[in-house]
C-alpha cells in the first residue's frame, strides 16, 4: 500500500460542539484537504466546505438523529440501526468519519452488505451520535462486529464498553456466539479484553451465587483464608450465557490465569482479589445495556 495515502489529509473536523483532530488518512475528496477544518452535519454527516455552506444546509437538513430504526432507548441512550443499502449516503459518510481515527483495515465503501449501529445521547437538540459498529449481514467467520469506534471527544468513558456488550446483546437475540473482526487495533483490543474478562467474570460470580455455596480446590466450602475458588462451569456454558466465543472465553481466562489443570482435568478458579477487584469496577460503570429494552428482531 502507498505509504502516502496513509498520511492524516484532513486538518480538523468540526460537528456540532466539538472540534476533532483526525489521526489518520480517510478518503474525502481531495478538494477539502487543503482546508484548515471541514465542517459535518452532527446529524446526517454529510461534509461542508465552511461554517456558511453548513448553516444553509442545517436550515434544510430536517435530521435530528441517525436515519433508520431507533431499536433501544433507555434514559439519555438509543441505538439506530441503519441499513447500509437503504441509507448509502448516511452510512458512506460514517465511514468517511470513522476512517479518520482507524488505521489498521481496509473499510468497505460498499456498504450495502452491511448494518451500522449507532448510539446516539439525547439533549433537547437532538440524538448526537456518540459511536457505532458496524457489521456484516451476512459473516461467513459469524463475526458480530466489523469496525467499532467512539468518536475522540467521547472516548474513554466507558461508552465503548456500552458498544461492546449491545453487540453481544444482538448475538444473544441471534442465539449464537459472536467475535470481533480481526485485525483489532490496540485500543480495540484494550477493550474487547476489559470487556470479555468482566463479563465472564460477572456470569462465574452469579453462576456461583445461585449455587450458594463456594467451593474450594480441595472440596471444602470456603472461608476467609480460601484463596482459590473451583467453579462448576464449563466454557461452553460460559459462551451460551455471554455469547462470547469460544476461543476469546479461552483467552480471557489464560490471560488471568484461572484455567487450570487440577486433579485430571480443567478447571475455572478464581480468587478473592479477582473478586473485590470486580465489585469495584462494577461500582464504577453506573450505565449498562438493558436488554429489556431492546426491540430487535434477527433478520434470518
Ligand atoms: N488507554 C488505556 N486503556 C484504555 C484506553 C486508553 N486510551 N481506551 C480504553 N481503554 C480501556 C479502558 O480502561 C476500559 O477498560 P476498564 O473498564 O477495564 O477500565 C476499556 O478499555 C473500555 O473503555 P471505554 O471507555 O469503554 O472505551 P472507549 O469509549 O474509549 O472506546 C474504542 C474504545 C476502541 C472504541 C475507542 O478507543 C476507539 O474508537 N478507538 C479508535 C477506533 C478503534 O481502534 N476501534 C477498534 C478497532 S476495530
Ligand atoms: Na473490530
Amino acid at each position: 500500500e502507498d505509504a502516502l495515502t496513509r498520511i492524516r489529509n484532513i486538518e480538523m473536523i468540526e460537528m456540532g460542539r466539538f472540534r476533532m483532530q483526525p489521526w489518520y488518512f480517510s478518503p474525502y475528496p481531495k478538494e477539502l484537504t487543503s482546508l484548515s477544518c471541514i465542517y459535518l452535519c452532527e446529524f446526517c454527516l454529510k461534509y461542508l466546505r465552511s461554517r456558511t455552506a453548513l448553516r444553509r444546509h442545517v436550515q434544510k437538513c430536517n435530521l435530528n438523529h441517525p436515519p433508520g430504526d431507533e431499536i433501544y432507548r433507555k434514559d439519555s441512550i438509543s441505538f439506530f440501526e441503519i441499513d447500509g443499502r437503504k441509507n448509502k449516503a448516511y452510512s458512506q459518510n460514517l465511514c468517511l468519519l470513522a476512517k479518520c481515527f482507524l488505521d489498521h483495515k481496509t473499510l468497505y465503501y460498499d456498504t450495502d452488505p452491511f448494518l451500522f449501529y449507532a448510539m446516539t445521547e439525547y439533549d433537547e437538540r437532538g440524538f448526537h451520535v456518540v459511536g457505532y459498529f458496524s457489521k456484516e449481514k451476512e459473516s461467513a467467520e459469524e463475526y458480530n462486529v466489523a469496525c467499532i469506534l467512539v468518536l475522540p471527544c467521547y472516548q474513554k468513558k466507558g461508552y465503548g464498553r456500552l458498544l461492546i456488550e449491545f453487540s453481544y446483546e444482538l448475538s444473544k437475540r441471534e442465539g449464537r456466539t459472536g467475535s470481533p473482526e480481526k485485525p483489532l487495533s490496540d485500543l480495540g483490543l484494550l477493550s474487547y479484553r476489559s470487556y470479555w474478562y468482566q463479563t465472564i467474570l460477572e456470569t462465574i460470580l452469579n453462576f456461583v451465587q445461585q449455587q450458594g455455596t463456594l467451593r474450594s480446590a480441595d472440596g471444602n466450602e470456603n472461608d476467609e483464608n480460601e484463596f482459590d475458588t473451583q467453579v462448576g462451569l464449563s466454557i461452553m456454558d460460559i459462551c451460551d450465557m455471554t455469547s462470547i466465543r469460544r476461543e476469546d472465553v479461552i483467552s480471557t481466562l489464560q490471560l488471568h490465569d484461572m484455567y487450570n489443570y487440577y486433579r485430571g482435568e480443567h478447571v475455572i478458579t478464581l480468587t478473592n482479589e479477582m473478586i473485590a477487584a470486580h465489585e469495584k469496577a462494577v461500582a464504577k460503570r453506573p450505565i449498562r445495556i438493558d436488554p429489556s429494552y431492546l426491540r430487535y428482531t434477527p433478520k434470518d
